[in-house]
């Protein structure tokens, strides 16, 4: 029997609506609208789409959306000072500086400046921190904080499960290990240079295909009756669509369909989640405040 889908744009639905109550609650309350400034940095195209559906969402929720355009020859130091005044804003809540940044700028330099209370994308080292030692105030990155709430809506036992997380980025591999050993599972990180891969990966009850190469997963690699989870986006290239490319996850969906007892698409699967959760945190940094 082929697995049952996880739908992510339906789960991402659920949490935007929750999201909307708590800030509605929050201004009934305290009289605070959540506010989200993301700050992009140059015309990358596919960056200005994320963007604009960012800012968007915040308004659905009920919630300030701002976005600040910055051209791309925008000297560091001035990028800084931005990040300066919206750590001392009241009305922000959460400041998101779009990566990729242009090569002149240190992207570290720009996580680092960001208040920690305010770093809803949980990258500031003091929230790998927090969210590494189960810190209930830390940020967790809204990847893998998505792919935590869709295992936890999807019914999956974490728990005491083997879980297998393919990949070891900074945004997704590494705090989705956080989350998970956080979660009491018993998680192995495997990435381009672990030996023997597809042994590793087929002990996994719950795998994590975060690697970013298309349809990198095959069934063979996938245990009978395993949970996946596809956080690849991919192009590959594809004549026949009608914009010369098609979307594909990390796993080969059909063929892992077959073998798996639950699976993410790729779209409407992890995908939706990530925006869905910057509100949340957003909301939560509101509530939290300095
Ligand atoms: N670029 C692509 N995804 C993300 C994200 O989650 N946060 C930031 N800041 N930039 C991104």
């Amino acid at each position: 029997m082929p697995a049952e889908l996880i739908d992510g744009a339906a789960v991402a639905k659920e949490i935007r609506a929750e999201v909307a109550q708590h800030a509605a609650a929050l201004h009934a309350a305290r009289d605070i609208t959540p506010g989200l400034t993301v700050v992009l940095v140059g015309d990358d195209a596919a960056s200005a789409v994320y963007v604009a559906s960012k800012e968007k969402a915040c308004k659905e929720a009920g919630m300030n959306g701002e976005t600040i355009r910055l051209p791309h020859d925008t000297p560091q130091a001035d990028l800084l000072a931005l990040i300066d005044r919206l750590n001392a804003d009241p009305a922000v809540h959460g400041i998101l500086v779009q990566m990729p940044v242009p090569k002149h700028i240190d992207p570290q330099a720009v996580i680092l400046r960001i208040a920690p209370h305010k770093d809803v994308d949980g990258f500031h080292p003091i929230n790998v921190g927090r969210v590494w030692i189960g810190e209930p105030t830390g940020f967790a990155p809204c990847t893998p904080a998505g792919v935590m709430v869709l295992l936890e809506r999807a019914g999956v036992t974490v728990a005491g499960a083997n879980a297998v997380v393919l990949g070891r980025s900074t945004i997704v591999g590494k705090p989705m290990t956080s989350l998970l050993v956080n979660a009491s599972a018993t998680v192995t990180v495997c990435h381009s240079k672990t030996r023997d891969l597809a042994d590793v990966t087929r002990r996994a009850d719950v795998l994590i295909a975060a690697i970013g190469k298309p349809e990198f997963v095959t069934a063979d690699m996938v245990k009978p009756g395993a949970v996946v989870i596809d956080v690849g986006i991919n192009r590959v290239n594809d004549a026949s669509a009608k914009r010369g490319y098609r979307l594909c996850g990390d796993v080969a969906f059909a063929q892992v369909r077959e073998v798996a007892s639950k699976i993410t698409p790729v779209p409407g699967g992890v995908g939706p989640m990530t925006i869905a959760m910057l509100l949340k945190n957003t909301v939560r940094a509101a509530e939290q405040g300095a």
